[in-house]
C-alpha cells in the first residue's frame, strides 16, 4: 500500500493551524449556504463510536452521521481499502468496466434477494433511479398509464424534485411546488387506505420497512406480508427504501427480513460506504433488467473508490455479523430504558429495531435533552420534542451501551 492513513492525516494537517469550534462554526456561516440548521460543534477525529470536536473533547455518538458509520468511525479496514484504492485508481467512467463495482454487486446479490444493482452516490439519489426503474418497468409490462406511484405519509425518501414529492411530509415538499406529478401519499400501516389508493394508473408502492426520520415507525407484524400480496395481485412493483435501514441497523441484514418478504426494489446507501458516499438501487426479476443501456447514468456512481469502501464495509458487516450486534445492543438499550423508565418519569416508552430507536419522552423536552447529553459527552438526535433517535455504530460495545444509558439517565433527570 501506498499511503497510510496516518501518513495522509499528518500531510494533510501539516503546517495548517487548526481552528477551534466557534471559528468553523464563523467560517460555516459566512460561506456555506444556510441549509442546516446546526448544532455549535464541529468533529474533527472519530474512532469506532468516539468522536472529538475541535475544541479536544471527546464525544460517545449515538447517531453514527444518521446511521452511516454502521461499522464505527474510521473502521481501520475501511480506511485501508479506501487509501489503497485511491491511490491505484479513483475513478475512469461506467463506459468502461470497474472491478470494484463488479465485486460489490456481486457480494450484495449473493446476501440479498437482489439480481442486479445500479450504483449511485447518496439514497435520494437510489430512491430516484428506483422511481424511474419502476416507469420504465411499467412501459415494458403494464402499459402507459400506470406511472403512479403511492408513498406513505411521514415517510422520507430524499431531496431531489421527485424523491422530495415521495417523501410524506408536506414541510419538506410545500416550498419547491409545482412539484412532479404521479405521487400519491396514504397513512402508513394501513392496508385498505393502500389497497384504495392502487389503481390501474399505479406502477410501485414504496415504502420504508421501518419509518426512520418520520418518527422511527414499526408497521404491525403482518401489514408488509399484506403489501406484498396486494403488489402481486395487482402486478405493481414493491420498492422498499431500505437506506436507513439496510445494513445491519435494525438487527437484520436487510429490514424487510423482519417481514418475511423479498421487495421487487430496494435501495440502500448511508451504511453502505462504510463513511464514504455511495448508493445503491437492487431489483429482481424483471425489474432488474428494465433500464436498459441510456435510461439512466451517473458519472460518480459506483466509481473505484467508492465500492472499494462500500466492499470493505459490506465485509465488515457480514463478517462481523454486526446485524446480530446491533440485534444484541438493540436489545440492551431497550431494556436499559425501559428499566429507566421505572424512575426517570421523562422517559415514557421505546420503539424501533436493533439500532434504530426511538425514546419517548413524557413532554416535548427533545431539545434540553438533546444538548444536555452533548455537554456530558453524548451526541443524540431530536426528531421531534417528544422523540429521541438513538442510532449508534453497530460496533458498539455492552459498555459503550452502559455508557451512553447512564449520560442520558443523567440528563433526562437534569432537564
Ligand atoms: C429512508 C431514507 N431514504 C432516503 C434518504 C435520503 O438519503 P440521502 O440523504 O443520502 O440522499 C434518507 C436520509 O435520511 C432516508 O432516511
Amino acid at each position: 500500500m501506498r499511503c497510510s492513513a496516518k501518513q495522509q492525516l499528518q500531510t494533510e494537517t501539516k503546517g495548517r493551524p487548526a481552528l477551534n469550534n466557534a471559528e468553523i462554526a464563523a467560517l460555516t456561516g459566512k460561506y456555506v449556504m444556510p441549509t442546516y440548521g446546526r448544532l455549535p460543534l464541529a468533529f474533527v477525529r472519530g474512532e469506532g463510536c468516539r468522536l472529538w470536536d475541535a475544541d479536544g473533547k471527546m464525544y460517545l455518538d449515538f447517531l453514527a452521521g444518521i446511521s452511516v458509520v454502521g461499522t464505527g468511525h474510521c473502521h481501520p479496514r475501511v480506511v485501508e481499502a479506501i487509501c489503497r484504492q485511491a491511490a491505484t485508481l479513483m475513478h475512469t467512467s461506467n463506459l468502461f468496466h470497474i472491478e470494484p463495482q463488479a465485486r460489490l454487486a456481486e457480494l450484495l446479490c449473493t446476501h440479498s434477494c437482489a439480481e442486479k444493482v445500479f450504483f449511485c452516490n447518496s439514497g435520494a439519489e437510489a430512491n430516484e433511479a428506483a422511481i424511474k426503474l419502476a416507469r420504465k418497468w411499467a412501459g415494458l409490462h403494464k402499459g402507459p398509464q400506470a406511472r403512479g406511484i403511492v408513498t406513505a405519509l411521514n415517510s422520507f425518501h430524499g431531496r431531489t424534485l421527485a424523491t422530495v414529492t415521495a417523501t410524506g411530509q408536506e414541510k419538506y415538499n410545500k416550498p419547491f411546488a409545482p412539484l412532479p406529478p404521479g405521487f400519491t401519499h396514504v397513512p402508513y400501516d394501513d392496508i385498505d387506505a393502500l389497497a384504495a389508493a392502487m389503481d390501474e394508473t399505479v406502477c410501485a408502492v414504496m415504502l420504508e420497512p421501518i419509518i426512520a426520520e418520520g418518527g422511527v415507525i414499526v408497521p404491525d407484524e403482518g401489514y408488509m406480508g399484506k403489501v406484498r400480496e396486494l403488489c402481486d395481485e395487482r402486478h405493481v412493483l414493491l420498492i422498499l427504501d431500505e437506506v436507513q435501514t439496510g445494513l445491519g441497523r435494525t438487527g437484520k441484514l436487510f429490514g424487510y427480513q423482519h417481514w418475511g418478504i423479498e421487495p421487487d426494489v430496494f435501495t440502500l446507501a448511508k451504511a453502505l460506504g462504510g463513511g464514504f458516499p455511495i448508493g445503491a438501487c437492487l431489483a429482481r426479476g424483471d425489474a432488474a433488467t428494465a433500464l436498459e443501456p441510456g435510461n439512466h447514468a451517473s458519472t460518480f456512481g459506483g466509481n473505484h473508490l467508492a465500492c472499494a469502501a462500500g466492499e470493505a464495509a459490506v465485509r465488515v458487516i457480514l463478517e462481523d455479523d454486526l446485524a446480530h450486534n446491533a440485534a444484541v445492543m438493540g436489545q440492551r438499550l431497550r431494556d436499559g430504558l425501559l428499566t429507566m423508565r421505572k424512575s426517570v418519569p421523562l422517559v415514557a416508552g421505546v420503539r424501533g429495531r436493533g439500532l434504530l430507536l426511538g425514546l419517548e419522552l413524557s413532554a416535548p423536552k427533545g431539545t434540553e435533552v438533546e444538548a444536555v447529553c452533548r455537554e456530558r459527552g453524548l451526541i443524540v438526535n431530536k426528531l421531534g420534542d417528544d422523540l429521541l433517535r438513538l442510532a449508534p455504530p453497530l460496533v458498539m460495545t455492552a459498555a459503550e451501551a452502559d455508557e451512553g444509558l447512564e449520560i442520558l439517565r443523567e440528563a433526562l433527570l437534569a432537564v
